[in-house]
């Protein structure tokens, strides 16, 4: 039986990061993931004038008081693509950002449109040219946008810039992800009024000021999931800790669909196995539907399971990328448009692969674990813009799985 503690979140801590320069005074983040995503936003956060003491695993103080800058190099932008989170928060730090375009994973088109439609409803004149976006206002004042889809980045970056606006501003068709409630619960901490986080209307009131505040990011919902698909893959006895078993239940429920045993206490789940795996569908959704970060994870799972399962992918378009490595490893399927059609194995065999995003790395992991022989993993370094030391993670729970030198 194993036991494990998840971190933070990343999709939190990458919201969070960014939010704490709109604070007028020194603020402390805990429960931060020792993640790339993290580093480099912490770099940026010096680049713009910052003072900031970062201690992995303790917590990041930024102090924003002296910071002048609004200007990110596309150099640094690229490094990640909640880096356009530094547009929403420049604007509502100092009406003014001029940040290179996000990177992040090649999974989709990823437009980023229902953000710059959402700053203009604030009053912002917006420059989207040779890789930039720069954007001003005199002043941000609060104004009403209807999303034309449920976006979680476009979400996170109007509440961003309309804290600090003048007025109201109402978000309706909001993300309901468990990381824009945890950014609204930053915000007021701070003293921002922040309203309907969690549901499909936000209301934010705009305040002159934010005070600074200590905050812990919520455990990693992803991270979790992966770990919980991980015990289920090796059939083994896990218990994770830390976590919130409430923003797991999409997965949970189609885990106990394919027979194995999963239980929640207060902030621990245990995943054991319980006969045969069966097939099931999925299909990925907004929150509380089944989250397309764990789409790659728990596709991985079902290329051993007993009979044929349907994975329908609704938020990327090419998160399906990956399937070629696995099907390397003895993986049976067929791609119908969106749709993956996965035939289950009775066994998957070792082979060389190569990571082509962080959650297929986590999908290449998985099928490792299943696969008789050896897997090699190449391009890891796509999995550690997420999961902090997956490796070690693993092998505490007994995985035979190391990281070799290049
Ligand atoms: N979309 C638009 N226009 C926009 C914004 C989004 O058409 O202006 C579309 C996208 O193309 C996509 C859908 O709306 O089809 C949803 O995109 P969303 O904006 O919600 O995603 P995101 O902000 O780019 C975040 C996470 C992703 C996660 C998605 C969905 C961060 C930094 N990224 O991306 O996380 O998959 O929400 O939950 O928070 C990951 O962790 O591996 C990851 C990719």
């Amino acid at each position: 039986m194993g036991e494990i503690t998840v971190s933070g979140g990343k999709n939190t801590s990458v919201a969070v990061i960014p939010a704490t320069l709109l604070c007028d005074e020194p603020c402390t983040i805990e429960n931060l993931p020792d993640i790339n995503d993290v580093h480099v936003l912490i770099e940026i956060l010096k680049l713009l004038g910052c003072k900031v003491e970062y201690i992995p695993g303790k917590h990041l103080i930024v102090d924003p008081r002296e910071a002048t800058g609004y200007t990110v190099p596309y150099q640094l932008s690229n490094q990640l693509r909640a880096s356009y989170y530094l547009w929403g928060a420049l604007l509502g730090r100092c009406c003014r950002a001029e940040v290179g375009y996000p990177g992040g994973c090649t999974i989709g088109s990823r437009p980023f449109d229902q953000h710059l439609k959402g700053f203009a409803a604030l009053g912002a004149e917006i420059e989207d040219r040779g890789g930039m976006v720069n954007a001003k206002a005199e002043q941000l004042i609060g104004g009403d946008i209807f999303f034309d889809v449920v976006t979680v980045g476009g979400t996170i970056n109007v509440m961003l810039a309309a804290a600090k606006a003048e007025g109201t501003t109402v978000i309706y068709n909001a993300a309901k992800e468990p990381h824009i409630v945890d950014l609204a619960n930053f915000l007021n901490s701070m003293g921002a009024r922040v309203r309907g986080a969690g549901t499909d209307v936000i209301r934010i009131r705009g305040v002159r000021r934010l005070h600074g505040c200590t905050y812990a990011v919520i455990p990693d919902q992803i991270e979790t999931g992966t770990l919980m698909i991980a015990a289920a893959a090796t059939r083994g006895d896990v218990t994770i800790h830390g976590c919130i078993p409430t923003h797991m239940e999409a997965l949970t429920a189609k885990l106990l669909e394919m027979g194995v045993a999963v239980t929640e206490n207060d902030d621990s789940i245990r995943v054991r196995p319980r006969g045969d795996q069966r097939a099931v569908n999925i299909k990925t959704q907004v929150y509380p539907g089944f989250p397309t970060d764990l789409q790659q994870p728990m596709t991985a799972l079902l290329c051993m399971a007993k009979g044929t399962s349907t994975v329908c992918e609704t938020i990327f378009e090419q998160r399906f990328k990956y399937l070629d490595e696995l099907r390397r490893m003895g993986a049976k399927f067929k791609l119908v448009d969106n749709t993956a059609l996965i035939e289950g194995v009775s066994e998957l065999y070792g082979a060389p692969v190569t990571v082509t995003d962080l959650r297929a790395g986590a999908a290449l992991v998985v099928a490792g674990l299943m696969a008789k022989g050896v897997t090699e993993i190449y391009e890891t370094s796509y999995i550690d813009r997420g999961y902090e030391r997956i490796e070690e993670k693993l092998r505490m729970l007994g995985a035979d799985i190391r990281r070799e030198p290049i």
